[in-house]
């Protein structure tokens, strides 16, 4: 039971592989420096003081490094890591059952947390700030509350949607960081250090195309340096060059900017079907079959970020810049 709320077999080995390329200290964890230069100081005031570190909540787009962040949390601060997610919790049993096997200090990360069904964050409030359970033993008149000592432990909460948290959530964690997209001179370096890991060539011109198309997100720059890899691989030399890497991810269909064909489909699906908006999230949705959420949470952070995307109190409207990228004339209003 506690495997499943903590982490499939399945999704561990999936993870496997992309956790070995993380770093596992502050100072090889690249950008995000007042991110960085925060926490630091917080690990190493809690570790003087041999205290547990308050909870932290990280939020920002997918893909900028939370977990990795969390990690890093954990073996600065020399304890256990315990992983699950606000999914994964469904009733407060669950996290009773998560809460009761954590040792002292260790950190418990909880991934997506504003999807923390609300009966559970109740259960997490005096947890959070007492260190303590509250809970029912017996229905009806017989029902009564027992109360439980935990052992202190630092959460780390992550979301890509700080404000889909209820305030006493947000309240309840000491260090607030957001998380920002990466420059390409970050991704550059990344990338970079991920093929040294990986024991491939990949030179400085090559690196900074994938840099560029990795839309300001390390674990896309990650992907598609793998998969530029396998091209080189299977059609080259192995070595990873400008020229095979622009080809690869030619192929691939990954833009100029790093749009991928979401990326076309949305855009051009307010700009065919909808004159350019104004448009609701959940009419494209439908009209391009994918999720209202999975483009909010997503696909739209990063439009918003180039000026490609604008959101309005009417809907979603395609910029300017958005019509020039795909060589169209705007309509006139
Ligand atoms: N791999 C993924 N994200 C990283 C980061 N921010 N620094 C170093 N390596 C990473």
């Amino acid at each position: 039971m506690e495997e499943r709320i903590i982490q499939s077999e399945a999704e561990a080995a999936e993870h496997s592989f992309e956790q070995s390329l993380r770093p596992l200290e502050l100072r090889h964890y690249i950008g995000q420096d007042k991110v960085k230069e925060n926490l630091k100081v917080f690990i190493e005031a809690a570790r003087m003081r041999q205290e547990t570190l308050d909870h932290v909540l990280l939020y920002g787009p997918p893909g900028l490094g939370k977990t990795t962040l969390a990690a890093i949390i954990a073996n600065e601060m020399g304890v256990n890591i315990r992983t699950t997610s606000g999914p994964a919790i469904e009733r407060p049993g669950d996290l009773a059952a998560v809460l009761t096997a954590l040792e002292p200090g260790d950190v418990l990360f909880i991934d997506e947390i504003h999807r923390l069904p609300r009966a559970v964050e109740e259960v997490l409030y005096p947890a959070m700030e007492d260190f303590c359970l509250d809970i029912v033993i017996g229905k009806g008149p017989q029902a009564r509350s027992v109360r439980l000592d935990l052992p202190p432990f630092t959460l780390v909460g992550a979301t890509t949607r700080a404000g889909s948290l209820s305030a006493p959530l947000r309240d309840r964690f000491g260090v607030l960081s957001r998380l920002e997209y990466y420059n390409e001179e970050q991704l550059k370096s990344i990338v970079s250090r991920t093929a040294d890991i990986l024991q491939t060539n990949l030179n400085e011109t090559a690196a900074l195309e994938i840099a560029r198309r990795s839309r300001g997100t390390p674990r896309i720059a990650n992907r598609l340096l793998r998969r530029v890899r396998d091209f080189a691989q299977v059609k080259g030399t192995g070595d990873i060059t400008l020229e095979l890497a622009s080809h690869s991810l030619e192929l691939m269909q990954v833009d100029r900017l790093g749009l991928d064909h979401i990326d076309h489909k949305l855009l051009m699906g307010i700009i065919e079907k909808f004159r350019g908006g104004p448009v609701g999230v959940e009419t494209i949705a439908a009209s391009i079959g994918e999720e209202a959420t999975t483009i909010e949470d997503v696909y739209e952070p990063y439009l918003l970020q180039i000026g490609f995307l604008q959101r309005t109190p009417r809907g979603r409207m395609a910029t300017m810049a958005a019509y020039q990228h795909f060589g169209l004339e705007r309509p006139q209003p």
